[in-house]
Parts: structure tokens; sequence; C-alpha cells
């Protein structure tokens, strides 16, 4: 067996925790480094790991020499500068949602990737929940007839009164950029390029100065609605996070079971025990390691992140002037998931 790539973690806040865990039991890929501008949380993680740690990216990238890809775990408006600086020395970047917080820099981004032969990618956790891939092969395998609906919700209260995610200078907006950007690229993995959106505004509970609550609409190329429900308001208490209804049929994706139901039948076949997000985080650091090895195909290509920083791009245009907006650039091949579909036909 090869030996483990060599990565850097550059941020090591709340999100970079769940990473760790991740790579404590990752056969492909380890930790090697950490870079915090803070530089004691960086110092405090790079302990714990038995690594190398420094309080600024620059540092890191000129100290390690060896390194073969780094996870960029910072507030989104510094994603494009980060992610260019190692693309650039050919280090291929794993960068969390969302890769940018406009089109114009995500593309900059994916151009530098190319020149530099280095692979870009943009980390969304949910692609890689063994359900959600579960319930896109019950879809695909047609067993639900016509899918017509698809509806996703994140609904949790989290106060971001003094958190950067409600500064819209450095997250790009609010709850939508945030919690949608995963509902985006769930949404064009089961349904394909997405046409055209609209998006309506709720009551801002908290009073911040970006949405705190949305609900998103819209119309894939192929037809199909879909509903996205979104805040950081209120919390629904909803068991599932992703349901399907097709003309034979419904599939729901749940925290703690998924199940499918077909019209002919009146038992619901529970396929999975819900989300588990350490377990999440181990498969994407995997595929994003065997994909830079050669070993398989990337999950989430440089066009799907880009394709989900304009489909928010549009929702935001949507919101701002209360109209269905056209998607523009979601034109790309719908190749997503090919190599991970489990064929349904086993499993019913
Ligand atoms: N996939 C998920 O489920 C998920 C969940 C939460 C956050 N995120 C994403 O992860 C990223 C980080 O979010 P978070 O909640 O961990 O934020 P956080 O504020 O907890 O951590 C960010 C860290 O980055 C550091 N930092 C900021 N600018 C830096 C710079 N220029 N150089 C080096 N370090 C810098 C900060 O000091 C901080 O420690 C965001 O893009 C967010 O959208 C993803």
């Amino acid at each position: 067996m090869r030996d483990r790539l060599k990565f850097g973690l550059i941020g090591a806040g709340s999100i970079a925790q769940a990473y760790v865990q991740a790579f404590e039991t990752s056969e492909t890929a380890r930790l090697v480094a950490v870079a915090d501008v803070r530089a004691e949380a960086a110092r405090a993680l790079a302990e714990g790991l038995g690594c190398r740690s420094y309080d600024s990216v620059q540092a890191l990238a000129d100290a390690e020499k060896e390194l073969d890809a780094v996870v960029v775990c910072t507030p989104p408006v510094t994603h494009p500068e980060i992610s260019t600086l190692f693309l650039r020395r050919k280090i291929h970047v794993l960068c969390e949602k969302p890769l940018s917080i406009d089109s114009a820099s995500a593309k900059q981004m994916l151009e530098t990737a190319k020149a530099n032969g280095v692979t870009l990618t943009m980390a969304t956790k949910f692609r890689f929940v063994e359900d959600v891939v579960r319930a896109k092969s019950i879809v695909t395998s047609g067993i639900l007839g016509e899918i017509v609906l698809f509806e996703n919700a994140f609904t949790s209260r989290v106060d971001m009164a003094s958190r950067w995610n409600s500064n819209p200078a450095v997250s790009g907006g609010g709850v939508l950029i945030d919690n949608g950007t995963h509902s985006v690229d769930l949404m064009r993995y089961f349904l394909g390029p997405l046409a055209d959106v609209q998006v309506v505004e709720g009551k801002r509970s908290q009073g911040l100065s970006v949405e705190e609550t949305v609900h998103i609409f819209v119309r894939s190329t192929s037809g199909v609605m879909g509903a996205i429900d979104l805040s950081w308001s209120i919390n629904k208490e909803l068991d599932s996070f992703i349901n399907i209804y097709g003309s034979h049929g419904t599939v729901s994706v749940g925290w703690k079971e998924s199940r499918y139901r077909q019209s002919s039948s009146r038992d619901w076949v529970v396929f999975g025990k819900g989300y588990n997000k350490v377990e999440a985080f181990r498969s994407q650091i995997n595929n994003f390691a065997r994909a830079i090895a050669g070993e398989e195909q990337l999950l989430i290509t440089p066009e799907d992140a880009l394709a989900s920083v304009e489909v928010v791009e549009a929702a935001y245009a949507a919101l701002r002037q209360n109209r269905w907006t056209t998607v523009n650039g979601d034109a790309f091949e719908h190749r997503s998931g090919e190599g991970h579909i489990i064929e349904a036909r086993d499993m019913v």
C-alpha cells in the first residue's frame, strides 16, 4: 500500500475539529501541519496531533516542502487567496464550502488549478453521507417512477450575532450561502443542472443584517421542482433532511434513519442509519486523496463546485429582485456521483 498523503490544515476553528477526527482514522491521508492566524489555536490543535504549527498560511507554505495537499477551513472570503497560494505551488486543495463568495473568483480558482495541473474541489459533507449516495441510487433505479419534487431542509437555531457567518463581507451573505451551498449541491446531485431560482425571505428574529430564514424554490433543467427550507432562527425538529417524491414512491434521508416506500406497497423499507458526521468527513478526505493518487474519480468536480457558487449567486439576485432568476452557467454535463452508484436493485 502507498504512503498516506501529507496534508496541511488551514484554519484551526470549529470545522477543523471534525477534520482532525476524520484524519485520525483515514487510511489515505495524514495531517503534518496546521496554520491559523490565531497562533495559540494552531499550536493547541497541532500539539494534540504531534504535527507542526504556524501562525500564517505563508509561513506554513514556505516551511512545508513535502506537502501533498491542504484542507482550507477558514472563513469564505479568504478561500480564493489561500487556495491560490497553494495551487500555484502545485499543492492540491480541498476547500471548505462555499468555494468562494462570487463566481468570478471561483472561476479564477478553477483556472489556476488547471494551469498548475493540480486537483481543486469543494468540501460539502452531505454528498459523502452513505444514505445520500444510496438514495441517489434508488432514484436512479427508477423504482420511484418519475421524480416530481425534491425537498431539503436545514433548520436549526444558532445564534449568529457575533459570528463571521452573519458578516456579509466575510461570509458572502446569510443562511442562503451558508447552509444553502450544501442544499444546492445536493439538489444538483439528485436532479442535474438547475435552471432557475426564486427566494422568499422570512422574519429576522436575531436582528442580523443578513437573511436568517429563507425558502428557495428551484426548477431543474429536467423540469423537477425543488423546495429548500433554511433557517438559523428556528428549529423545525424534522427527522429527515431530504425528501424526494416520484410518481411511484418517496425516499426520505433522515438524521437517524433513511427509508423509501413504493406506492404499490404499504411498507417503508429502511435502507440506512442516517447521518454520521465523522464518517462523511473521512469519506470526503479519502475520495480527494484517492483522486489525487489517480485511484478513483473525484466525487465533487471543480465544475460542481463552481456551479454551486453560480446557483447561490442567482439565488441572491432572485432575493434582491423578488423574481424568478435564471441560473447562468449551470450547463455542465451532470457527472456527479459516477462510480459511487450502488444498484438499488440490490437493496430492494
Ligand atoms: N462542511 C460543514 O459542515 C461546515 C460546517 C461549518 C463550517 N464550514 C465551513 O468551514 C469554513 C470555516 O468555518 P468554521 O465554522 O470552522 O469557522 P471558525 O471561525 O470556527 O474557524 C475559522 C478559523 O480560520 C482562522 N483564520 C481566519 N482567517 C485566516 C487566515 N487568513 N489564515 C489562517 N487562518 C485564518 C480563524 O482564526 C479561525 O480559527 C467556512 O468556509 C465554513 O463555511 C463547513
